[in-house]
């Protein structure tokens, strides 16, 4: 009996431990709740979205010139999944995205799907106009939106 209080003793000993025992990093460090918002912090609000957007945005108009529709497609995916996880980060901004999700983004997939630079061209202008529809709605209109000029990307047809 005695023996098996002493066992008692120390599984109860050893789970209390490890309740209190808690992770340090190298960087993420101090209490739980300073280490959420230091992780928060550094995965950043809306503004990594967007210029992550910027970039696929630009790699989706010259996909298109290129009529690589695969790549195009890749693109329009990755832009639909910045936006989202934006979002979840700053839902705030949800209200003005709703439109160009649930409208311009799947529209811009269907006429990928009919693979005629024509259809994309006109697609692609549209997306334009919403993605500053976006920036007016959101009071920061100077991110001015123009179709790109110059190509950067390394992935090229
Ligand atoms: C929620 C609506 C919304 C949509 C849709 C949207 N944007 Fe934005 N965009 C913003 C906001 C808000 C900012 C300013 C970010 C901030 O202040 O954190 C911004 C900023 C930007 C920036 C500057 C980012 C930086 O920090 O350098 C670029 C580039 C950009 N947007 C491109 C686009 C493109 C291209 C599209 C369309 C494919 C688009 N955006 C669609 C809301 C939107």
């Amino acid at each position: 009996m005695k023996y098996f209080s002493l066992v008692i003793g120390f599984v109860l000993f050893s789970a209390c431990n490890q309740n209190t025992e808690t992770a340090q990093g190298k960087w993420i460090v101090g209490t739980e709740q300073q280490k959420l918002e230091k992780i928060e912090n550094q995965f950043r609000g809306f503004d990594n979205a967007m210029v992550e957007t910027g970039y696929r945005y630009q790699e989706l108009y010259w996909a298109g010139q290129d009529k690589n529709w695969e790549y195009a497609e890749y693109q329009l995916e990755k832009i639909q999944k910045a936006i989202e996880n934006g979002l979840e980060r700053r839902p705030k901004r949800a209200k003005s995205a709703a439109y160009f999700l649930t409208s311009v983004l799947p529209e811009m997939k269907k006429s990928l799907e009919k693979k005629d630079s024509l259809v994309f061209n006109k697609s692609f202008q549209d997306l334009t106009v919403n993605c500053n529809n976006c920036h007016a709605m959101e009071k920061v209109p100077y991110f001015s939106v123009k179709t790109p000029t110059d190509r950067q990307s390394p992935i090229k047809k």
